[in-house]
């Protein structure tokens, strides 16, 4: 082997690997994320996305592992399952029973939730105090799941639940009244029409809304210019409700914001250094405007 092969090989051996697995994957914002923030800091680091089958998890954790990787990132569908498979929980993964970071330090694989924290990272930046207040959340699956925990641990008042399978939203209420948080289940938008003075902070979690499944997720008279109106969806950025919001005069917040924010902390927790946040955000076209 030629002196260079041998430098080219030993450059590439000393980046230290990241990634995401999911399924499907092609659609990930968060290579570009991390790999710009990496730059920002002049780390030689690398971010790859992975498309791991359901029934692939195991082995592609465990090949994390024995590739040294320093960490990685679960998307759906595969963030109960990793769940499973790590050796330890942060209090927040546990409580969601969802992992979307990974830590690998001396072979040992501990599980994190950062979409908690990442959501409420985007309330605190625009300034809203969950505390005392009362949230609509519409959606009970993943995402649902880590927002209602989200708004337990800021000591939301109040959360109103609706969801389209209504067994869904009734585990949903069971988990936040465990934790010792008022929350209702609606059968249908009409009640929740008639609670809108009361809303101060809309969240849709379903994937109604998204390129694929589009639509509003809510009524149009829900909304009024009181509350702020969160979508966690970001394909496309401004969903029929963002635009619904902003027509009403509302304040809101899409779902770029919670992904730059879970990722600047999941970015925090593998390298130990602050995010570059403002990279993050150009890195995915979040600005002022959207
Ligand atoms: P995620 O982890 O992103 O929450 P998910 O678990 O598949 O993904 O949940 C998607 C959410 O969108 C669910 O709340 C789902 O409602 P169901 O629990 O009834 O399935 C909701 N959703 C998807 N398509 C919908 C539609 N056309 N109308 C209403 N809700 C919908």
């Amino acid at each position: 082997m030629s002196e260079q092969n041998k430098q080219f090989n030993l450059q590439l051996l000393g980046l230290t690997l990241t990634g995401i697995i999911g399924y499907p994957i092609e659609h990930t914002l968060s290579p570009q994320l991390h790999n710009a923030a990496f730059q920002a800091l002049n780390l030689n680091w690398l971010y790859l996305p992975f498309s791991v089958k359901p029934e692939a998890v195991k082995e592609a954790v465990f090949g994390f592992k024995a590739l040294n990787f320093a960490g990685f990132n679960v998307t759906l569908p595969h963030k109960q399952a990793v769940a499973e498979l790590v050796d330890a929980l942060s209090p927040e993964a546990e409580l969601a029973g969802a992992v979307n970071t990974v830590k690998i330090n001396e072979g040992k694989l501990v599980g994190y939730n950062t979409d908690i924290g990442g959501f409420l990272a985007s309330l605190k930046e625009i300034g809203l105090q969950p505390a005392g207040k009362t949230a609509l959340l519409i959606g009970a699956g993943g995402a649902g799941l880590a927002v209602a925990v989200a708004l337990a641990q800021a000591q939301i008042k109040k959360v109103v639940i609706l969801n389209r399978t209504v067994k869904k939203a009734e585990n949903l209420r069971r988990k936040l009244s465990n934790l010792a948080i008022e929350a209702l289940c609606l059968a249908d938008f009409k009640e929740a029409v008639d609670l809108r003075e009361e809303i101060e902070l809309v969240v849709n979690a379903t994937s109604v809304g998204m390129a694929a499944n589009p639509g509003l997720p809510v009524p149009v008279e829900l909304i009024t210019e009181k509350q702020l109106v969160y979508d966690l969806i970001y394909t496309p950025v401004e969903t029929e409700l963002i635009k619904l919001a902003k027509s009403k005069g509302c304040r809101t917040l899409n779902g770029l914001s919670m992904l730059v924010h879970q990722g600047a902390l999941a970015f925090q927790i593998w390298t130990e250094k602050p995010a570059p946040i403002e990279t993050m955000k150009k890195a995915v076209g979040l600005n002022a405007s959207n």
